[in-house]
């Protein structure tokens, strides 16, 4: 079965996996915005033109970019004025000096580039995928569906950036530029070895330090890789077993950026472009070894070429010809054409008011022989088609198609990512990198898509009207990890068997329903809309937001489960409950100034915040507690706020050098704080583009590398760690969230199934549900039947089905399940238990959880105070989840109340835990300082 998935596979024309990085493209000009107060009186630009040290005259339109540490973003456009200005006139409109500078137009963003993604195709059976945040994953087609497999490099290895098949071995290139080999081991797991070149010692001195490898290109028939080094080398590898490579240098005044094409059409010919945009071509047979393909046309001298893969075709233009498309540093497609041995260049332009990144060539279709198509990305994530007539005879060379640029777009509400070449697997059949880690395919109308297999011979009559249509594919990259589609052993047979939506173990899932065909499963994570700056009034009601933060959210927290949590008081005494052994004890933690609360927990480090927003570390270092001020590290921010509950609690505690806690700072960004291996680090995410961050619902616990916030404006959004993209959900104009943090449940986590669980404005429950028959779905829980409000912070969540809130009544309620049914459970208060903490309740009334319809029944006589200094009612301070079955909750009159979960699975109000700061107690003891 194993080797199903990794072994037999059959190498193709490895289409286009674009390897290896583009450079952007950056005038060197720096336009400010234009001022109001100026008048355009010319209609003739130049720009500065590094490499020949001249100015040029521009064409118009003409894109304006912004270029910070060689991150390019075009902002505007210089139109042609004359054209604008008739049409003002033609309006016979009084044209004001502000709008004739309305030249400079908002334009479609450049897409940040995503350098790790790479698209390979090993068979049709087969796409190996790496992600940007380096994963390596294979959509597999097992027959019945596209099912995951995942193929990490081990995590010393780093980051992977491309994969590549050659003589039925798989090789993976990490970030670092070392080579790894897919090998079988001894208990038939696949493994990644690494591969330890040595060079050819014929054609180059022993190297002494190891050769860091940029990017590669697999040769025609699928026996040699090329690639580029760090230094700027060509490099063979012509041998597996043992490793052999060969170094073949570089031009005499030029380095070798990136691979065009390898040996497609003449054997052993590479063509390589260097980092300037110059075309050479390597022949290891011929004198000398490289050659220069320069611009002779005077006009095209300027022409200057994106180091990124090209792609040939041959006899496009007459029997023998042969064709090299490139793409040029401001996204211009041209041709390299040798024709009766004679080269020429071909400029074939671009669609209006794009910048194309990538190139690909469409599979040819048998059935249309006249049309050839290439598929290109432009630097805003747009794929368009490009047309041209195929002429056997070599007439009619420089004609063009009629309608030459047909533009797909992009999927609804995503972007294919910017120079990332698409993958053809098959005719009519594309799939697309898209910006927010997820595949898009573009493919005929009825044939294609998530549902639909490898059909390679299914007739596919394309006529040149054919309909293209996307669809978006699910995979692990935008979502973190799909656990649902392989086992936690990551072994590879059960992708095979398609469990997908079947490991059913917890009867908590249905079994495995197909989606209905044609649907469009994730249309659901929106691009934000990019609105108005933010105004005064909102940031006023923010600050007042910060203020109130900790008064109920952070004030408890788990350090060990069962063992060990922190309480801060609300006078910031930090506290911290603690069993030595054989007895519990209060511990108190000095600190030089107030705390407000404890925001995050990991690996055995409490994150708290003090008064001036300050996030402090406490822990152990050698014998002493020690505290770390992580505001003081560079880039430090004040915070206000954490995540709610700890993702990285408990023995399954699975860390990685990328692990960091999320912050809301005191100006309503998201901050990321690296914490893995003690190597902070901070990072500003900053905020959805149309309002402030107010609360973290969730990190990570409900969808790996995506954490769920709400907005000061009530809605809910998601950051993603690895594409730093924000989204926002569907969500009904009248659903207003409270600005409280929220909880996240997944009942398995080899499923995706779960809920996020958050508090309306008006105090009702709201459930965000997913599961992969329906997606995402609102569900409004709202209250129980007596004129409740809940003011707190839902949760905790046990099993997925029971959730505990606090009412503004001081009751606890739980919302569980009962035989598909939701159902409200009133837990009420720890009334029954004395001053010693002792249960002096001969009926136990109110001590275990009875269903709300009953309670209404006992609705009961007032309690009578023990005394004046104790109110057992439950105070709106967010409860723990203090181990597998118990939640701690803090009551009005400073105590803490615990519930336990009982053998017929209802909750118990199990006891009460005095506190040093509270005054209904009878005995105390002093708490032990540090
Ligand atoms: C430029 O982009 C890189 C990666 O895309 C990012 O790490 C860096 O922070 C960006 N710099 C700026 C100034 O935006
Ligand atoms: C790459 O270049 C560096 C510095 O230019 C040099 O020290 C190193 O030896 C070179 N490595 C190889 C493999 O050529
Ligand atoms: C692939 O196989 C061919 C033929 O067996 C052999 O000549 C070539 O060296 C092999 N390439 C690699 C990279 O092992
Ligand atoms: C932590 O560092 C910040 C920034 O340097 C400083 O303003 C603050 O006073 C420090 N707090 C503590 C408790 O050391
Ligand atoms: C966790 O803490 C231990 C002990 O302080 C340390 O050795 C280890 O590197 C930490 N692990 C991570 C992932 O930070």
């Amino acid at each position: 079965m194993l080797h199903m998935l990794i072994l037999i596979w059959v190498i193709f024309e490895s289409t286009s996996e674009v390897l290896g990085s583009i450079n952007s493209y950056c005038p060197h000009h720096h336009l400010q915005q234009f001022d109001r107060k100026f008048e355009l009186k010319t209609d003739r630009f130049w720009k500065f033109q590094e490499h020949s040290n001249k100015w040029v005259e521009v064409e118009l339109p003409y894109d304006l970019t912004t270029c910070r540490n060689g991150n390019c973003t075009k902002v505007g456009q210089i139109n042609n004025r004359l054209e604008k200005m008739e049409k003002q006139y033609d309006g016979f409109q009084q044209t004001k000096k502000s709008e004739k500078v309305k030249e400079v137009e908002k334009f479609h963003v450049d897409l940040t580039l995503r350098k790790r993604v790479s698209l390979t195709k090993i068979s049709d059976m087969s796409i190996w995928i790496t992600g940007e945040s380096g994963s390596i994953y294979e959509r597999f087609w097992n027959g019945v569906q596209w099912v995951i497999g995942p193929h990490d490099l081990p995590i010393s290895a780093g980051l992977a950036v491309s994969i590549f098949g050659v003589n039925h071995s798989i090789l993976a290139l990490s970030e670092a530029g070392i080579l790894y080999q897919l090998q079988i081991n001894d208990g038939s797991q696949p493994i990644w070895v690494e591969l330890i070149p040595t060079t050819d010692q014929t054609t180059s001195e022993e190297h002494a330090s190891p050769v860091q490898l940029l990017a590669g290109v697999v040769s025609h028939d699928g026996m040699r890789v090329y690639f580029t080094t760090k230094n700027g080398t060509l490099l063979e590898l012509t041998e597996l077993e043992p490793p052999r490579w060969v170094d073949h240098g570089q031009p005499r005044d030029a380095n070798v950026a990136a691979i065009a094409d390898v040996a497609s059409f003449r054997t052993e010919i590479v063509y390589t472009i260097s980092s300037v945009g110059d075309l050479y071509e390597y022949d290891r047979n011929s004198k000398p070894l490289w050659k220069k393909h320069v611009w002779k046309d005077r006009a095209a001298r300027d022409l200057r070429l994106i180091p990124s893969r090209g792609c040939y075709i041959h006899s496009l233009n007459g029997d023998h010809s042969i064709s090299l498309f490139l793409l040029t540093k401001d996204g211009t497609l041209v041709e390299r054409r040798l024709n009766k041995r004679k080269w020429k260049w071909i400029v074939h332009g671009r669609p209006k008011d794009h910048q194309l990144t990538s190139v690909l060539p469409a599979l040819q279709d048998e059935t249309n022989e006249k049309l050839f198509s290439l598929f290109l990305t432009t630097s805003s994530g747009f794929v368009f088609e490009y047309r041209t007539n195929i002429h056997p005879a070599g007439h009619g060379q420089e004609e063009e198609t009629p309608d030459a640029w047909v533009n797909h777009k992009h999927p609804l509400n995503a972007k294919a990512a910017r120079g990332i070449g698409g993958l053809q697997f098959q005719v009519g059949r594309l799939l697309f990198a898209l910006d927010d880690g997820r595949i898009g395919e573009l493919h005929l109308v009825g044939l294609g898509g998530e549902n639909s297999g490898p059909t390679h011979h299914a007739t596919s009559r394309r006529k040149p009207s054919a309909k293209y249509t996307w669809s978006i594919l699910d995979a692990p990259e935008s979502e973190g990890w799909n656990a649902e589609y392989c086992t936690e052993h990551r072994g590879p047979t059960n992708c095979i068997a398609g469990t997908k939506d079947d490991i059913n173990d917890q009867g908590t899932r249905r079994s495995a329903t197909r989606r209905p065909k044609g649907s469009q499963p994730q249309q659901n994570y929106l691009l934000p809309r990019t609105s108005e700056s933010l105004s005064e009034k909102s940031s006023d009601s923010f600050d007042l937001l910060a203020e109130k933060w900790t008064k109920n959210s952070f004030r408890l927290r788990v350090m060990h489960g069962g063992r060990s949590f922190f309480l801060i008081t609300v006078d910031g005494l930090t506290f911290e409950y603690l069993y030595t052994g054989d007895v519990w004890l209060w511990l108190r933690h000095e600190s030089s100034t107030p705390m407000k609360g404890a925001v995050g927990n990991y690996n055995g480090s409490l994150y708290l915040v003090d008064n001036y927003g300050s996030l402090l570390i406490r822990e152990r270092s050698s014998q002493e507690l020690a505290w770390t001020n992580c505001t003081a590290l560079r880039r430090g921010k004040q915070v206000i706020g954490g995540a709610p509950w700890d993702k990285f609690l408990g023995q399954s505690m699975k860390t990685t050098t990328e692990d960091a806690l999320f912050f809301v700072s005191k100006t309503g960004r998201l901050l990321q704080f690296t914490v893995a291996l003690r190597k902070f680090k901070w990072k500003n995410c900053q905020n959805p583009p149309d309002t402030k961050v107010a609360s973290i619902v969730d990190q990570e616990t409900f969808r790996e590398n995506i954490v769920f916030v709400i907005g000061t404006n009530g809605r809910l959004y998601q950051y993603n760690k690895v594409t730093e993209l924000w989204h926002e959900h569907h969500q009904s104009q009248h659903l207003l969230l409270s600005r409280m943090p929220g909880t996240a449940t997944r009942p398995s986590p080899y499923s995706l199934i779960g809920s996020l669980f958050m508090i309306s404005e008006d105090g009702g429950l709201i459930e965000y549900h997913w599961n992969p028959w329906d997606g995402w779905n609102w569900v409004e829980h709202g209250r129980p039947d007596r004129g409740v409000t809940f003011t707190t912070t839902p949760g905790p969540c046990f099993e997925g089905n029971q959730l505990f809130l606090v009412g503004s009544d001081g009751r606890i309620y739980l919302r569980y399940i009962e035989q598909d049914t939701w159902k409200w459970r009133n837990c009420g208060f720890p009334d029954q238990f004395d001053r010693d903490g002792k249960v002096n309740s001969k009926n136990g009334k109110g001590v275990i959880c009875v269903d709300e319809e009953l309670a209404l029944e006992k609705e009961v006589e007032d309690v009578k105070a023990i005394d004046k200094n104790c109110d057992p009612k439950v105070a709106s301070t967010k409860p723990i989840q203090f181990s597998e079955d118990a939640v701690v909750f803090e009551l009005r009159d400073g105590r803490l109340g615990e519930m336990r979960q009982m053998e017929d699975s209802n909750w118990i109000w199990s006891r009460i835990i005095v506190t040093p700061t509270s005054l209904c107690i009878s005995d105390y003891w002093t708490a032990l300082a540090s």
